[in-house]
């Protein structure tokens, strides 16, 4: 009898994690109970059989419970957003293997590798924003004409749909005001995605990308800034390059400056051919301040330019549109 109890405990344990609870009836421990039978004296064999019985019974509806645990497990949970049938079967069948990642991914990726390895921290930026961060802390004071510039899409209720990167300047340097005291820098690049309400052409969409650098120390200077930019450009196109900036007037840089590169050789560029890349500047000590940062110790410099630019240049891509036009035609190009 407490061979039994030990048999039914034994098996009890080893069904309910069996892929296939029914196999354990075959251990050989179970048939030799029955083999057992025939040694008993007559008088035992009767309550002997009954606990046989009933361990048959319990192992009998533990199996059912295991298999019926099993089959819940399996059950696909049909997806009801799918864009084309996942829930038939064979899966093999589904093109899962045709997608491929978007040139503007693949690019931006490439961009926030080379200033990673420069040492900056990456950080994506916001699709929905407010006027504190687009205007309030980037120095454009209240009904400043500048603001119009911007042709920002703004929701009733005072939401807005950020017209360029520069909305993350003022929580990276939040974010940032401790490692300024710990390592003495700040040094991130936000991207992501922009609008404007704006007529499209071919180098005007409503939708579009940018990329911000912002960096503060205590001897931070346009030198360093315009050695860095030209890092950049260089090791994005790959070859040496000339650089070129002129005076431009942003709210939150002072001064503020356009930056323009030669259009590089290795893309049929001639000299004398000039492509402006993007606006920077010294941070406005006003920015500084709306951080908590003290503009009398530090000083900062920041740019912000288009992906698309960049993008456009380096394939020989001839209308911005394409982007975001979800054209096969166009993206396989980039396969
Ligand atoms: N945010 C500006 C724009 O999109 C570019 C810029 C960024 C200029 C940072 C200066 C400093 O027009």
């Amino acid at each position: 009898m407490q061979n039994i109890d030990e048999i039914k405990k034994q098996l009890l344990s080893q069904i309910i994690i069996s892929d296939n609870p029914r196999e354990v009836l075959k251990v050989p421990e179970l048939k030799q109970l029955y083999i057992v039978i025939k040694t008993l004296p007559e008088t035992d064999r009767g309550s002997y059989g009954k606990s046989i019985n009933e361990l048959k019974m319990v192992l009998e509806s533990a199996i059912k419970s295991r298999e019926a645990e099993l089959e819940d497990s399996s059950v696909e949970y049909i997806d009801v957003t799918a864009p084309w049938d996942v829930n038939s079967k064979p899966i093999e069948l589904l093109p899962t293997g045709m997608g491929s990642q978007h040139p503007l991914t693949r690019e931006i990726e490439n961009v926030i590798d080379i200033f990673t390895r420069m040492g900056f921290e990456a950080t994506e930026s916001r699709q929905i924003d407010d006027d504190h961060h687009m205007f309030e802390t980037l120095n454009f004071p209240k009904n400043h004409p500048a603001r119009d510039g911007y042709d920002t899409f703004i929701t009733d209720d005072g939401y807005i749909s950020p017209a360029h990167t520069s909305t993350m300047q003022n929580r990276i340097l939040i974010d940032g005001k401790g490692k300024l005291e710990d390592k003495g820098q700040i040094g991130v690049v936000a991207y992501g995605r922009c609008f404007r309400n704006e007529d499209i052409d071919a180098t005007h969409e409503h939708t579009f990308y940018q990329y911000e650098g912002v960096f503060v120390s205590e001897s931070a200077t346009l030198g360093q800034m315009l050695g860095t930019l030209r890092s950049f450009f260089e090791a994005y196109y790959g070859q040496k390059l000339k650089i070129r900036t002129q005076p431009s007037y942003f709210p939150f840089v002072e001064p503020g400056l356009e930056f323009a590169i030669e259009k590089p050789s290795e893309l049929d560029g001639k000299p004398g051919e000039w492509l402006e890349m993007l606006g920077c500047g010294m941070i406005h000590p006003n920015v500084l301040l709306a951080a908590g940062i003290d503009p009398k110790k530090y000083r900062g410099f920041a740019w912000g330019g288009g992906i698309e630019r960049l993008v456009m240049l380096k394939y020989g891509i001839e209308d911005i549109r394409h982007f975001e036009s979800g054209k096969l035609q166009f993206l396989r190009k980039f396969v």
